[in-house]
């Protein structure tokens, strides 16, 4: 099968790639801008394009003889930008992507949106069917983006749309390498009571889905929360974390308020430099935003069945991150 995937050098696409080309498919990969990881998944056999999602000829220019689109491009963590840009690539660029995958004959389309839509989680766990209420612009947009796939999907494309949780796992230098990194430390600064639901979902059980959801049988018009088995407070998850490094943590605990209040005055202050600050609103959440789901939709219509556990896959982050020296 030819398969396009759009964001294809992120975290997530880059795993998706490598998975599509093991099991024999042919890829072309869109990503904005060319840099070592082009060059790794053009290794792996990957055809890339360079160009935006916004962009129409640039999207058209993928589209020759592609059966299924896995579009997981999306502005995420930019900080020197306005929110508008944020409308223009999450919203705008779905929009883009789905309207040439109509109209090349694309037989399904997957949009990769974030459990984000549901923010605050106030009676986990949440499933599909829980309050829409995305806490930040970048949820906003992917939420936005989620009735214009169901408009598609209405015009006679085949789509589904997955809402991934917090996605982990060998690749990714950003996001739970603060984890890591902080307790490689010993000493974990915890604000509030550390009570907080965090649901992650391991790389490789994401890309299952992802995978799974190419089936035009399944999943049709509906939208997935993946996530893995289990879901824990962040007090917990950091002592995990420190178990599968092997490492004594001490995690004092300090109020939350005074670092809210911070996250938003840097945010105003650090934007016109251009330069992400050290705390922002979306990094405070970790410690405020309940995120636990229910995967039972997943199961019952996709197939999905999280093969990595928690412990499992925290032990694999951990060999990477030494393996790639992020942490000794
Ligand atoms: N990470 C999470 O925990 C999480 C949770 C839920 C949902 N999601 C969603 O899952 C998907 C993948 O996330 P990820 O963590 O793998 O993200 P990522 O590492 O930030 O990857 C996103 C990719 O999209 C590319 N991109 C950005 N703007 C583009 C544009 N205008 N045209 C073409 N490519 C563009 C980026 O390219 P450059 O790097 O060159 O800018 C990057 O390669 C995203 O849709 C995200 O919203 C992520």
């Amino acid at each position: 099968m030819k398969v396009l995937v759009t964001g294809a050098t992120g975290f997530t696409g880059k795993a998706l790639v490598r998975r599509l080309i093991d099991d024999g498919h042919r890829v072309v990969a869109l990503d904005y801008k060319e840099g070592y990881k082009t060059d790794e998944i053009r290794g792996w056999g990957a055809e890339v394009v360079i160009g935006s999602v916004t962009d129409r000829a640039i999207v058209d220019s993928c589209m020759d003889s592609v059966e299924v689109v896995q579009h997981l491009a999306a502005a995420f963590r930019e900080m020197n930008v306005p929110d508008s840009y944020y409308d223009e690539v999450n919203v705008g660029g779905t929009r883009t992507v789905l309207e040439a995958a109509h109209a090349h004959g694309v037989r399904k389309l997957i949009y990769c949106s974030t459990c984000g839509v549901h923010g605050n989680v106030e009676n986990p766990p949440a499933d599909e069917d829980a309050p829409i209420k995305p806490a930040d612009y970048y949820q906003r947009t992917k939420y936005q983006a989620e009735p214009i796939v169901a408009e598609f999907t209405s015009r006679g494309l085949n789509t589904t749309t997955v809402r991934p949780a917090a996605i982990y796992g060998p690749g990714d230098p950003e996001r739970f390498f603060l984890i890591f990194k902080r307790v490689a430390r010993g000493w974990f600064p915890m604000y509030g009571n550390g009570k907080t639901l965090y649901h992650p979902v391991y790389i490789d059980n994401l890309v299952d889905a992802l995978v799974l959801a190419m089936d035009d049988n399944r999943g049709n018009g509906r939208a997935f929360l993946i996530a893995d088995e289990e879901y824990v407070e962040i007090e917990d998850l950091v002592k995990r974390v420190a178990r599968a490094m092997n490492r004594e943590v001490r995690i004092p605990h300090f109020p939350v308020l005074p670092l809210v209040a911070a996250g938003h005055v840097c945010e105003k202050l650090w934007r016109p430099f251009g330069v992400a600050p050290p705390i922002f609103p979306r990094r405070v959440d970790w410690y405020r935003q309940n995120r636990a789901f229910n995967i039972d939709r997943a199961r019952r219509e996709l197939g999905y069945q999280p093969k990595v556990g928690l412990d499992d896959g925290l032990r694999r982050t951990y060999e990477w991150y030494r393996r790639e020296g992020f942490v000794a």
